[in-house]
């Protein structure tokens, strides 16, 4: 079977922890001045905590313990999303709940199963990344992806996350807040997303 471009840039990434620094990273993409995609939002540049959002209506809780969403046969652009989880002191936070839901590519979710949901825990580093596909718009929203983090002990922030290159589908949204837009890199194959999260 030929080897898509896609094939052999998903598999040149290793799937255990989203590199953020070095050489080989996955957020080494060409985006952003410099050469790789930056944190989102820059913490220290006077940025306050991650702001919250309605959780929608398809959210399941206890979803399985897993990095990867995306199953063999699964429509659509793959999606490897990820980033930080810091304290308001741009600090790492490890052991962070991160549960991330979202439709399909045909902007369905599975609200009799756990399609496309999954949580983990952030590691030491605070890394948090998520295999998975570009979900559809569907109507009524723009592109988006729903999260909740909670740390050990601490109160559950939820959360939505958006993607720039869908202008006016944002424009359009009544939830949007540009606040909550990743950095992203990519093409129609594969699309790599960084977002930071800042807990008060
Ligand atoms: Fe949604």
């Amino acid at each position: 079977m030929k080897k898509t471009r896609r094939d052999l840039l998903l598999a040149a990434l290793p799937l255990a922890a989203l590199p953020l620094t070095g050489a080989g990273d996955v957020l080494a993409q060409p985006a952003g001045p410099s050469g790789r995609l930056d944190p989102t939002p820059a913490c220290g540049d006077g940025h306050g905590a991650t702001p919250a959002q309605t959780e929608g209506p398809y959210f399941t809780p206890n979803s399985p313990r897993r990095t990867a969403l995306y199953e063999p046969g699964m429509d659509g652009t793959r999606l490897r999303v990820g980033g930080l989880v810091l304290d308001r002191a741009c600090r790492p936070l490890s052991n962070v709940l991160v549960d991330l839901w979202q439709a399909d590519a045909q902007g369905r979710y599975d609200n009799a199963g756990y399609r496309l949901r999954g949580h983990q825990f952030t590691d030491a580093e605070g890394r948090w990344q998520f295999d998975s596909v570009l979900p559809a718009i569907y109507v009524g929203r723009t592109r988006h992806l729903h999260v909740k983090l909670q740390p050990r002990g601490g109160k559950i922030l939820t959360t939505q996350l958006y993607f720039p290159s869908d202008v006016a589908g944002n424009a359009r949204d009544r939830i949007f807040d540009k606040r909550l837009l990743m950095n992203t890199a990519g093409d129609a194959e594969q699309m790599i997303a960084r977002y930071d999260f800042v807990l008060a």
